[in-house]
């Protein structure tokens, strides 16, 4: 099992390039299902979870190709309609498979992601808005068995504004017949992102980035070649990095525009930033103003980025209460970060973070993704060494992001 080791106190500075966005890609490699030739995408990082959504499109029947960070795949031969458990359980995101095959194969069987570490993640919002266009639906055996002669378009609402819920009946939508409207649907930039690809590939979708969104089905969709956006989330833990380590570093390739809500927060601390086109500009100030956080659906302060800024309070001037509304299990991260010295309360969705002087470097244990990029920015500013354990969670959604920071300066290294 690989560890990352960190030898805590060293300011980043230096220029970090962004790849490209995991929860972005993830759908658009999907949506290469609803076509019949070879579509090809440029600037896929290489996450585990992308090599997940490869095996399993390859277990679809798919052609799938990469040549560094470029991924060619070719659905024309699609011809299994099932999704098995080993390969679901991997990646949850899986589920967004299921509408392009009922879309494609009239047909799907995938098997029910099952929980995860931040909360139980029910797809009940997927198979009602499906259920809605046409399709039957049964549960058995934890498989979601689903079929439909056609799919008609109709209004769906989602209580919640679910991202891969609304990813998913999106890519029902574009081959059903009639107009379907998507009512409270999620607005974030990776969802944006698909609905460009689904339009450059000769869907008919109105309302990107709204929470309304109706689209015109169509028969048949054309292959494209594209390119995935930067990674907001990539770009905001490093934002943190620079905060946290008072360091002074450019961000590029990134979307400056995807995080508006990061910088926001972020200057409330007191950090600088500044903006040149596709470049942020992040200097650490000397006192960290504590500030309150509260997650929210885009364009709020975003879930996956709660866990690296409750680092960034742990050593901020005063009190800090962050509020996690998206998921009911996101505070996993608490328990290690107090091992680090952090004084940090939890009770229900809330935590309270009173700043400490320092943090001091021990062995920690990732849990999820995002708790596991906490981790290390802990062990960036923790005085002494900090060992992170189970950096495989690191692995399925950060590209190589020890030596993005031992160019920035970080004492840091991965040990086999
Ligand atoms: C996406 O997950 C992201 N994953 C998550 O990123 C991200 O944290 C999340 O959106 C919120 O922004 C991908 O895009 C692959 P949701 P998703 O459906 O779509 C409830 C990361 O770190 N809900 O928007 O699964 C759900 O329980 C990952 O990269 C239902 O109740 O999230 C949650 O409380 C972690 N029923 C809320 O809605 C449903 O059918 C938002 O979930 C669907 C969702």
């Amino acid at each position: 099992m690989d560890k990352i080791v960190i030898h805590g106190g060293k300011a980043l500075v230096g220029s970090v390039r962004i790849g490209g966005a995991k929860n972005a890609a993830l759908p658009i490699l999907v949506s290469s299902l609803l076509t019949d030739g070879w579509c090809t995408y440029e600037n896929v990082p290489h996450l585990r979870d992308i090599e997940s959504i490869k095996q399993l499109l390859t277990h679809l029947g798919a052609e799938v190709e990469t040549d560094g960070h470029t991924v060619r795949i070719n659905a024309a031969g699609l011809s299994n309609h099932e999704a098995p458990y080993d390969l679901v359980r991997k990646m949850r995101a899986s589920i967004l498979v299921l509408c392009p095959l009922v879309a494609r194969l009239k047909k799907a069987r995938v098997s029910l992601p099952g929980g995860c570490a931040i909360g139980a993640r029910p797809i009940n919002f997927h198979l009602k808005g499906l259920t809605l266009l046409g399709a039957d639906i049964d549960l058995d055996h934890g498989y979601v068995d689903a079929s439909a002669k056609t799919l008609v378009g109709n209004e769906i609402f989602f209580d919640i504004p679910s991202v891969t819920g609304t990813e998913n009946l999106l890519m029902a939508a574009v081959l059903a017949e009639g107009t379907t409207i998507l009512r409270n649907a999620a607005r974030e930039p990776e969802v944006v992102a698909l609905i460009d690809v689904l339009n450059l590939m000769g869907s008919k979708i109105k309302g990107a980035g709204t929470s309304i969104l109706t689209i015109q089905g169509v028969k048949k969709l054309r292959p494209v070649h594209v390119s995935i956006i930067p990674d907001r989330i990539e770009t905001g833990t490093f934002m943190v990095a620079a905060a946290l380590t008072k360091g002074s570093i450019e961000i590029k390739d990134c979307e400056p525009d995807h995080v508006t809500g990061i910088i926001h927060k972020l200057r409330q601390t007191g950090t600088e930033v500044s903006i040149k086109g596709k470049k942020i500009y992040v200097k650490g100030s000397k006192t960290i103003q504590s500030i309150d956080i509260k997650t929210l659906p885009y364009p709020g302060f975003p879930t996956d980025m709660q866990a690296q800024f409750m680092v960034l309070m742990a050593i901020a001037g005063g009190l800090s209460i962050i509020s996690e509304t998206i998921f009911e299990n996101r505070f996993i991260h608490v328990s290690e970060l107090r091992r680090l010295g952090a004084d940090i309360t939890v009770s229900g969705n809330a935590a309270m973070i009173k700043g400490v002087p320092s943090l001091s470097g021990a062995p920690v244990m990732a849990t999820d993704l995002r708790a596991s990029a906490s981790l290390i920015l802990a062990g960036l500013v923790a005085k002494g060494t900090t060992e992170v354990n189970r950096i495989y969670h690191l692995d399925r959604g950060y590209e190589a992001i020890e030596k993005k920071f031992q160019k920035l300066g970080a004492d840091i290294e991965r040990i086999q």
